[in-house]
């Protein structure tokens, strides 16, 4: 049902109460009750027309004449043109709203990878109005909370929040202390505030107090929602790169994994099989068999390889630092923490945990470990509560945990709970075929990291690699070579390669 005039209302054939009307204006966003569709588009001369439903919205604030109900206004500055152009989109969208044929594949994608942001805001008129913006609109999960206190309980217990939206004057603590708060625990989080008392001394002070933006009221809803989507990408790239630059000095942690034997094929087999689930799992194997490269093609070929991969090696940490650096610490938790810092744990939210050499984990943290593994929550040293976490563990190690549970240095309810899928990385020697193809690989991936043209290896020097045990697996082979290609005499091919006698 369509009628043109004087204003422009629209019904959507599959939900009764949903009605749309459109009118210029300053817009401000309003919902019903059972529909909350709404949608604004600025008009080509510059107006602003409104698209509302037609039930009175409870969640706004304020009066005049936009904003009073019912909703109703004309639509009178906006061309014929312009206005079929509109009743277009607005079908489409009200198809879209109700899971109608026009939902894009843009759509789709936005649902799949929704994410969450806390909205913090003690009106309860204008929490539940952006929140239905949030939520409709930018296709974010919302956990509207009417406390800056609230707010800081949730994040002391969850993880996995995108971005913080709050208001500034609230009774109680303000946006401004909950921004220090979060600066100062979460330093990775987002926040935007909002606020009714717009002043450039409050916005410089928000600013360098480290807020990503700040709003003024009336809240532009296309604004919000640029400034969330920017703050929620920003993040994602700074956070893409921190872990690039983690890898920038390790280029073949880039690589894949190499070799036709049936032994290789099994484990990649294995690799894309525990890749679709969230199971931990355990990699055993000798030292240098391609623990850690089949932990990151685990992750990669994961739901989650968009987020973080965090490899934590637990001996290569000092005894004293290996808590703080799995479960982070609160400011003067001990002497020397100066500030707040989330551990390793944290920093892997959302993506994958790697948790190496597991079997050199201190005793006396693995019924701390144990616990992060079964309730999926992490204390901060001197934290009051604990932090819910999503991520996925994947454990290595090249010690018999078996043995180390009989020496009393490895809990076996630790051990039961990390080995739910073990996955054995065979050494080299069970899978000699692969030699040939590995070495050719390696000494690619050696000459990229070299910047120096490929060299190619003479057959002999290939038989003398084919006649060695290699002890120290796939590493010891690429040490081997590499040191041969820097040694080497000839441009071009390496004729001999010192093996270990
Ligand atoms: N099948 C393979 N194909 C290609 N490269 C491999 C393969 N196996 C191992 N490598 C390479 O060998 C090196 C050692 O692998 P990685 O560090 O994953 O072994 P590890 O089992 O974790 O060793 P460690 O026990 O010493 O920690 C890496 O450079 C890795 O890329
Ligand atoms: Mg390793």
């Amino acid at each position: 049902m369509v009628h043109e005039s004087p204003s422009l209302e629209i019904s959507c054939s599959r939900c009764p109460t949903f009605q749309l009307q459109c009118w210029c204006h300053h817009w401000r966003r309003s919902s019903g009750p059972s529909c909350t569709a709404a949608c604004m588009r600025p008009g080509s001369d510059g107006c602003r027309t409104r698209l509302a439903c037609h039930v009175p919205s409870p969640g706004l604030r304020g009066a005049g004449p936009d904003r009073a109900p019912p909703w109703t206004g004309e639509l009178r500055e906006c061309s014929r043109i312009q206005m079929e152009r509109l009743l277009h989109e607005t079908r489409e969208m009200a198809d879209r709203l109700h899971g109608g044929a026009h939902a894009t594949k843009e759509e789709g994608r936005r649902v799949q990878t929704r994410s969450t942001v806390l909205l913090v805001d003690d009106d309860p008129g204008l929490l539940r109005t952006l929140q239905v913006l949030l939520e409709d609109e930018g296709g974010y999960v919302v956990e509207a909370v009417p406390s800056a206190e609230t707010a800081l309980q949730i994040l002391a217990v969850r993880g996995g929040f995108a971005a913080v939206v709050s208001d500034v004057a609230m009774a109680g603590m303000d946006g401004i202390a909950l921004l220090r708060a979060v600066r100062e625990r979460y330093p990775r989080l987002p926040m935007i505030l909002i606020t009714a008392y717009a002043s450039v001394r409050s916005a410089v002070e928000a600013m360098r107090l480290g807020a990503f933006q700040y709003l003024a009221k009336p809240v532009d809803p296309d604004e919000l929602l640029l400034q969330v989507d920017r703050a929620i990408r920003t993040s994602r790239l700074e956070n893409e790169h921190r872990a690039l630059k983690d890898r920038t000095g390790n280029p073949e942690l880039f690589d894949t994994l190499v070799g036709g034997s049936p032994i290789m094929e099994r484990l990649r087999d294995t690799i894309s099989k525990v890749a679709a689930v969230d199971s931990t799992v355990l990699l055993r194997g000798e030292t240098g068999v391609g623990k850690e490269l089949v932990a990151r093609l685990i992750h990669a070929r994961s739901p989650r390889r968009d987020r973080p991969f965090v490899a934590v090696n637990c001996t290569a940490i000092p005894g004293e630092l290996v808590e703080s650096e799995l479960f982070g610490h609160e400011k003067g938790a001990f002497t020397g923490a100066v500030r707040a810092r989330c551990g390793r744990i944290e920093d892997a939210d959302g993506g994958t945990l790697l948790l190496d050499e597991v079997g050199d984990m201190p005793v006396h943290l693995q019924p701390k470990l144990l616990r992060f593994l079964q309730e999926g929550a992490v204390q901060r040293i001197g934290a009051k509560h604990e932090r819910r976490i999503d991520v996925r563990v994947l454990a290595a190690t090249h010690r018999d945990l078996e043995s180390a549970i009989a020496e009393g240095v490895f809990r076996e309810d630790l051990y039961h709970r990390l080995n739910t899928i073990p996955v054995d990385v065979p050494p080299l020697r069970d899978h000699p075929e692969d030699l040939p193809e590995l070495v050719d690989h390696l000494v690619a991936k050696i000459c990229r990291r070299l910047r120096r043209p490929v060299v190619s290896i003479s057959p002999r020097a290939v038989e003398a690699l084919a006649a060695y045990s290699f002890p120290g697996n796939v590493r010891e082979l690429e040490n081997l070579l590499e040191r041969s290609i820097v040694l080497s005499r000839a441009e071009g091919t390496v004729e001999e390669i010192a093996i270990p006698s």
